[in-house]
């Protein structure tokens, strides 16, 4: 690939006797979308925990945007321009939408990051303003003073993918974004993930085959730890180690 925002070169990561990451090589074409799909325990979140700092490689790089960030702890790599959004949630729930969001906007501002946190609510003109954008963006508005906790599910996991994005990151991590959701809500989060692609680049896991293919531009398909397959949607479903792995009898149902 020629422009890569993220190249992951033989990251491994074990428990105990478990291969959870296992010697997985990829990149992610900046601006495009770069989704990993596999079945429950395939190693996919472990993989996005090594890229995103929350996990140290027992082997292996992650290089972003050119420069070597292997091992970095996920704040650094969030002022660096890398965000990310859990499968177990990660919101402030006694916190309001706006408050949410503000932290996380204010979070890269100069300044030092407790001051971000200590700063009183609306201090900052570009925090406020990059709120209300994306509480515009993400049909959160109405919902500005709502307490995180009292959302609807499908509501959380947008004002999740909201905070990531506030701080205006060149790459996103999405994991699972559309668990839980309705089958409405998960159509929409779609569209709004495909309206972000060019604007940054996204790595996106993703239970929901057919979503995945038809939003992504290149696929990595995870097994048992270990890189199946990758290349185009189209390649990846007409692959037969795939089929086999993935898409075989009962492997929709597995496919978390
Ligand atoms: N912190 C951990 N300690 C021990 N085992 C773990 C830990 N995190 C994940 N695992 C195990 O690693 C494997 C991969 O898990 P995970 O990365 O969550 O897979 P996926 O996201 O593809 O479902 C699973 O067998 C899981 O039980
Ligand atoms: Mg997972």
């Amino acid at each position: 690939m020629s422009d890569a925002i993220l190249s992951v070169r033989g990251l491994s990561v074990r428990f105990g006797t478990l291969a959870a990451v296992n010697d997985i090589s990829f990149e992610a074409e900046r601006g495009g979308i770069t989704s990993i799909i596999g079945p429950n325990g395939a190693g996919k979140s472990s993989l996005f925990n090594l890229v995103s700092g929350a996990l140290r490689p027992d082997a292996g790089r992650v290089i972003f945007d050119g420069r070597d960030v292997t091992g970095r702890r996920p704040d650094r790599l969030l002022a660096a321009g890398m965000a990310r959004s859990f499968q177990i949630t990660n919101l402030f729930f006694e916190l309001s939408v706006r408050e949410n969001l503000r932290l996380a906007a204010q979070f890269v501002e100069p300044g030092s990051r407790l001051g971000a946190l200590l700063r009183p609510v609306g201090a900052s003109r570009a925090a406020r303003a990059r709120v209300d954008e994306l509480t515009a963006r993400f049909a959160l508005r109405e919902r500005l003073d709502e307490l995180a906790g009292y959302l609807s599910h499908g509501e959380q996991r947008r004002l999740e993918i909201a905070v990531a994005l506030a701080a205006r990151p060149r790459l996103l991590l999405l994991d699972e974004p559309t668990q839980g959701m309705s089958h409405t809500d998960t159509q929409d989060t779609a569209a709004l993930i495909k309206s972000l692609a060019g604007e940054l680049s996204i790595l996106l896991i993703e239970h929901d085959v057919d979503l995945v293919m038809n939003l992504s531009d290149h696929v990595i398909v995870m097994h048992q730890g270990a890189k199946l397959a990758e290349g185009s949607p189209q390649a990846v479903r007409g692959d037969p180690a795939v089929q086999a792995a993935y898409f075989g009898e009962g492997a929709h149902a597995a496919a978390h």
